[in-house]
């Protein structure tokens, strides 16, 4: 991937951990200038200092409308263009549909769906004036099947799918490409970070795969302008599986249900 993406520039949301770092380093390496956008500044500014003339750091909250118009206009003014939008903040969220508190659930909402969004309509007069411009949004192998005490979460991330789906048929013909990433397990803080209401944080003895593979993955689709993606080999076998025996999945979650 070296120099693939020289002269390109890259905005990673939620860059200041696990995928968004690793995919952040990834287009870093393959020759793109990248903003780091997050709220943890001072994970953001350790990353830059790795590579300071590649890296521009915008603390961002995803929730807030002037943070996001901040962080797409300091980019176009530092390096005049934008190509790349990766919607990658979020925040996971395991308790059960029936207990969950409505802001709880809400504020999940405003993170991985408006604020996903918000950051799609800030850059998106830019793409349509530059007539290209890619937007990747990170969704979940949740983004296609819920799992138990993951209702919310899931809600949150079939609406990335929802979304994605429509607006790559708006923007059809435009140049603008819509990439939708559903990634399975992945070893990162996520699972420490999420809200949590009893019952272990991860289903299951199944090991995640590194961030480091879906950064590689987002690249990769980015170059071949794929559509969507699903990453790991549970991820494929369970979307396969809600597809053709949706009953059978049911079955196995609700065994699962009375030990998690
Ligand atoms: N790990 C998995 O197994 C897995 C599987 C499927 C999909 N995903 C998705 O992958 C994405 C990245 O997750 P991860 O696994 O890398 O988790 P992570 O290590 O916890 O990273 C989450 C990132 O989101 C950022 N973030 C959270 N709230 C934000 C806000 N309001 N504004 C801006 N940034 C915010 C965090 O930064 P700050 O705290 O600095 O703001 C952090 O950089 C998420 O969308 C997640 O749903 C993860």
């Amino acid at each position: 991937m070296k120099n693939t993406f020289t002269h390109q520039v890259v905005i990673v949301t939620g860059a200041s951990s696990g995928i968004g770092a690793a995919t952040a380093q990834a287009f870093a390496a393959a020759g793109a200038r990248v903003v780091l956008a997050a709220r943890q500044q001072e994970r953001l500014r350790t990353l830059a200092a790795t590579q300071p003339d590649q890296f521009l750091v915008v603390p961002t909250d995803v929730t807030q409308d002037a943070d996001v118009t901040r962080l797409v206009e300091t980019t176009l003014w530092q390096w005049g263009r934008v190509d790349i939008l990766v919607n990658n903040a979020g925040l996971g969220m395991r308790a059960p549909v029936e207990a969950t508190p409505l802001a709880d659930a809400q504020y999940l909402m405003d993170v991985n769906f408006f604020g996903l969004l918000r950051c799609t309509q800030a850059v998106l007069p830019h793409f349509r004036r530059q007539g290209r411009g890619q937007i990747v949004n990170v969704g979940s192998i949740l983004s296609l099947l819920a799992t138990p005490r993951n209702g919310i979460y899931a809600a949150s991330k079939f609406a990335v799918r929802a979304l994605s789906d429509a607006l790559r048929i708006e923007l059809h013909g435009t140049g603008i490409d819509v990439i939708l990433i559903m990634p399975g397990y992945t070893d990162t803080p996520f699972f420490e970070n999420q809200f949590r209401y009893g019952g272990p944080a991860r289903i299951g003895p199944l090991r995640g795969v590194p961030p480091e593979t879906v950064a590689r993955a987002i690249l990769r689709a980015c170059v071949r302008r794929q559509r969507e993606v699903v990453l790991t080999f549970p991820g494929k076998c369970g979307a396969w599986i809600k597809r053709w025996c949706p009953r059978l999945l049911d079955w196995v979650l609700a065994r699962q249900r009375d030990r998690t």
